[in-house]
């Protein structure tokens, strides 16, 4: 049996004549850039996220960085969070000139550990950026207590996250702004790149929503040095169609996750930790094993797709090694950096198939 880490073309299958269907419309609109099959998608966007604003953006590394510029964050500011995240988050504070200051994960959720960023905090800091990881939203209230008593902008990268809760509260909805991004792997993910950024900040808005076309308001007066980051029609188009099952699926991957975890039951196994304060959407299942590497290799060889989410973190990436940090200096995010494993769990996974997962893996623990 051959079970990949995500199937698309599955997805695909099942939403092949409503996709060409809208893929279709905007072809023969000719509309490809703007209008109003973006400020439908922002609407609604906006609606699920409980938030008053949206605004689509190219990626969710743009709607980090259009965040950030937004803020008037660059060279001289600092920027707190993990290590243990996807690149594009350290990159965005980099890029802007800013400084990315470090603080470690609670090792049980993988996100930022709260009681830790106090001590980071300097005159310098302007913003403090919690990633809700796997789909699963930080500690918010004590990250938000901190940023509230040093008055710093709290940005929320929830690109993995959307639709999930915290104590009820919806991911993004939660900080100053919260970004997403609909890279095809996400829960909502689109035909190619995209993002999106929401707030209930009305000022804020405005600027990211002038931000993504290079600053200008009106055309050709550029109030702000923004760039090109706008979302594409074509992709608002599928995303509608594919946000009609975002809670479909997200519950697929919820049952899915709670078979994996009944079948790891008294293995060595450690299964993903959900916060009782929190509703995940499972953007990934990922499990803590010691021996990591040898069951990659032994998933591999039984044609299971799985992938290390990450396996470098941040501060020991090459390219940060300006920053000073060394090995020993994050060690949950390096721990985990080690033991993390992210099996399937996408929505189509059949149970035969789960069943062939469970089975390979229960068989090497042996
Ligand atoms: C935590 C996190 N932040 C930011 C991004 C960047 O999103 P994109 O790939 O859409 O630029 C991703 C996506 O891959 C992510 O997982």
């Amino acid at each position: 049996m051959q079970v990949p880490l995500l199937d698309l073309k599955a997805q695909y299958a099942a939403i092949k004549d409503e996709i060409l269907a809208a893929v279709s419309d905007v072809l023969e609109s000719q509309r490809c850039i703007g209008g109003p099959k973006v400020a439908e998608l922002e609407k609604k966007i906006a609606l699920i996220c409980d938030c008053k604003f949206a605004v689509g953006v190219s990626s969710g590394t743009d709607a980090i960085l259009n965040t950030l510029m937004s803020f008037d964050i660059g060279p001289g500011d600092e920027v707190i969070t993990t290590p243990f995240t996807f690149f594009a988050t350290t990159g965005c504070i980099a890029r802007v000139g800013a400084k990315p200051v470090f603080v470690d994960i609670d090792p049980k959720t993988f996100n930022i550990n709260p009681g830790l960023i106090e001590a980071v905090v300097t005159e310098k800091t302007k913003a403090i950026m919690p990633i809700h990881l796997f789909g699963q939203t930080a500690d918010m209230d004590p990250v938000m207590e901190v940023a509230g008593r040093h008055n710093l902008y709290v940005i929320e990268d929830a690109a993995q996250s959307i639709t999930s809760t915290y104590k009820g509260r919806k991911a993004g909805s939660i900080g100053t702004a919260g970004c997403f991004s609909f890279f095809p792997s996400k829960n909502l993910g689109g035909i190619g790149d995209g993002g999106m950024i929401v707030t209930n900040d009305e000022e804020l808005h405005h600027r990211q929503f002038i931000m993504r076309n290079h600053g200008s308001e009106p055309k050709y007066y550029h109030k702000y040095v923004g760039g090109n980051f706008r979302l594409d029609p074509i992709q608002a188009v599928a995303l509608l169609v594919k946000l009609t099952h975002l809670d479909e699926w997200s519950e697929a991957r919820r049952q899915n996750a709670a078979y994996y975890n009944e079948a790891f039951k008294g293995t060595a196994i450690r299964t993903p930790y959900v916060d009782p304060n929190c509703v995940t959407i499972y953007n990934q299942y990922v499990i803590r094993i010691p021996h990591r590497d040898e069951l990659f290799e032994h998933l591999k060889k039984n044609n299971i797709g799985c992938e290390i989410y990450y396996p470098v973190p941040m501060h020991l990436q090459e390219c940060f090694g300006y920053l000073g940090y060394e090995e020993g200096d994050l060690p949950e995010s390096e721990k985990a950096a080690k033991e993390v494993l992210a099996l399937p769990i996408y929505p189509e996974l059949t149970d035969e198939m789960q069943d062939y997962v469970a089975g390979v893996i229960c068989s090497f623990l042996l």
